[in-house]
């Protein structure tokens, strides 16, 4: 038995990613995500070769998930002792016949960016795989899970980081929300339908902290401190960034109101967060 419930934010060893180990009192393991295939040593570390009882993949993104396929497809997932994973991922067969959609081009490339890699490994892990429902909640020793959002359809304009799931993980002293790359028309969604269930203590912060859902989301929850998976470069990024200044053809592919990390900060400053953990430190530990 630990004393301690402890959540470890993995820093990239990729160019940017999201990765989370949490190990519970009675050291058993919960991995959100886990980042690309280059991260996996470290993911691997963290682990320690303990039970995972629950990895959660909140979106299907390669700086989130390749590395779980990878790992599939180099030894069938042998280092890791998985007990269920679960994962809530955009119809593909349904969606790659759709055309009624913002930016055609973007939205098929992302569509076919990671998700058919996973849909390859599907029917190989289908004896551990659970496909989550909005609302399900789940319980792993003193962690409660509750999952607030999943893939809603119509969402096009950003299609991948608006499926991410959004789920609480509550212990008898914190709650954490992950909000995954949710990104501003998730957000609307999730505040519409959800904003009372999201006050915690700590949120992690969509999308890298770029991007992201809007303020009266993070005012929603009102955090004491914040998880950004950040290298150095996404958290100081120039306070217009390069990929925000061509306006017009956002607005042509129906993606407003993105803003750079900066943005973000200030609005968390607005809200008088102090603590802030940041992946390009390290690794942070923080204990819930
Ligand atoms: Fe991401």
């Amino acid at each position: 038995m630990n004393d301690k419930t402890l959540l470890y934010q993995i820093t990239e060893t990729s160019e940017y990613m999201m990765s989370f180990v949490l190990v519970t009192k009675a050291d058993n393991v919960i991995i959100i995500d886990g980042g690309r295939p280059e991260d996996m040593p470290l993911l691997k570390k963290y682990v320690g070769g303990r039970h995972i009882s629950a990895w959660i993949l909140t979106h299907a993104h390669p700086d989130h998930i390749s590395g779980f396929i990878a790992e599939y497809n180099r030894n069938r997932l042998a280092d890791f002792d998985i007990e269920r994973v679960y994962y809530h991922f955009p119809p593909y067969e349904e969606l790659k016949e759709r055309t009624d959609v913002p930016d055609l081009k973007y939205f098929q490339r992302e569509l076919n960016e990671t998700l058919p890699g996973f849909l390859e490994i599907e029917p190989e892990i289908a004896d551990i795989a659970h496909i989550v429902r909005q609302g399900e909640s789940l319980d792993i020793d003193e962690c409660h899970i509750e999952f607030i959002y999943t893939y809603h359809d119509g969402l096009f304009s950003n299609l991948m980081n608006d499926s991410s799931l959004v789920f609480s993980i509550t212990t008898p002293q914190k709650k954490v929300l992950f909000l995954g790359d949710l990104g501003p028309e998730g957000g609307d969604v999730l505040y519409e339908e959800s904003r009372h269930l999201l006050k915690a203590d700590i949120v992690q912060m969509a999308h890298h902290g770029h991007m992201n859902v809007g303020m009266e989301v993070y005012a929603a929850v009102m955090p004491e401190a914040c998880l950004w998976c950040c290298a150095d470069w996404l958290y100081n990024e120039p306070e217009i960034p390069s990929y925000l200044q061509n306006r017009e053809k956002l607005r042509r592919m129906q993606r407003e109101r993105m803003y750079g990390t900066t943005v973000t900060r200030r609005w968390m400053e607005i809200l008088g967060v102090k603590t802030h953990y940041v992946t390009k430190d390290g690794t942070n530990v923080i204990e819930l």
